[in-house]
């Protein structure tokens, strides 16, 4: 590698925490900042795989729960040439959802092991930092309503996040839990923070592998 590699930085939590607008807000400082810096967000709607996952996720059509697990992470595989490309060019990627929600959201799902749910993701580029933000149901809620997609529920939502808390045991991952609950401003501080560290440790290293 002739120049210093991107980092791949991503952003996860259940729904209402603020990850787009923060992933939206971190692209805008860095590039603010002279550091090349890109966002990728998955699900990934565009391609044909993400179109099968968007209308299964608006309940048009329905998937098999394994299927969908599979799809959701087809989906991730598809656009990691990409990902690698631009993390070679020296591009950070700000990642909205990555396997974490991938194996979050199904295990939550009545009879699927974690390790199951890991597996197909196994070998994925490795996130060099993967930043959970957390903000507590009743802070939640102030922030309204939830949409109508598919898992848009308290009941789901709640089961998702046991799960993120088992995932975040893992030492071999870099978490950060971030308080989500603060002002949009002082989350970006801190999430900023966070990613120019992690841009630094991850120029001169190659790029890992996930669960490997
Ligand atoms: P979005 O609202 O961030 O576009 O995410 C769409 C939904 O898909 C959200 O409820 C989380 C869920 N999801 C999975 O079930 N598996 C996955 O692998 C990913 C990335 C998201």
């Amino acid at each position: 590698m002739t120049c210093r590699r991107g980092a791949i930085i991503v952003l996860e939590g259940v729904d209402k925490a603020g990850k787009t607008t923060q992933c939206k807000k971190l692209v805008q400082t860095l590039q603010d900042n002279g550091v090349p810096a890109e966002m990728f967000r998955f699900p990934e709607r565009t391609t044909k795989i993400g179109q099968l996952i968007s209308s299964y996720l608006e309940n048009k059509n329905n998937l098999e729960d394994h299927t969908v697990h599979l799809l959701f992470s087809a989906n991730r595989w598809e656009l990691v040439p990409l990902m690698k490309e631009k993390l070679e060019q020296g591009i950070s990627l700000v990642v909205d959802r990555y396997a974490f929600s991938g194996v979050a959201f199904t295990s939550a799902k009545p009879g699927f092991s974690l390790d199951w749910c890991m597996n197909p993701d196994v070998g994925l580029p490795k996130p060099d930092l993967v930043m959970f933000l957390k903000v507590n149901p009743s802070e939640a809620a102030r922030r309204g309503q939830y949409g109508t997609e598919r898992y848009e529920t308290s009941a789901f939502q709640n089961a998702v996040q046991q799960r993120f808390e088992k995932l975040m045991k893992d030492p071999t991952i870099n978490w950060q839990v971030i308080d989500a609950a603060r002002n949009i401003e002082d989350v970006h501080t801190d999430i900023m923070n966070h990613s120019v560290n992690a841009i630094n440790k991850a120029a001169n290293t190659p790029i890992g592998e996930l669960w490997k």
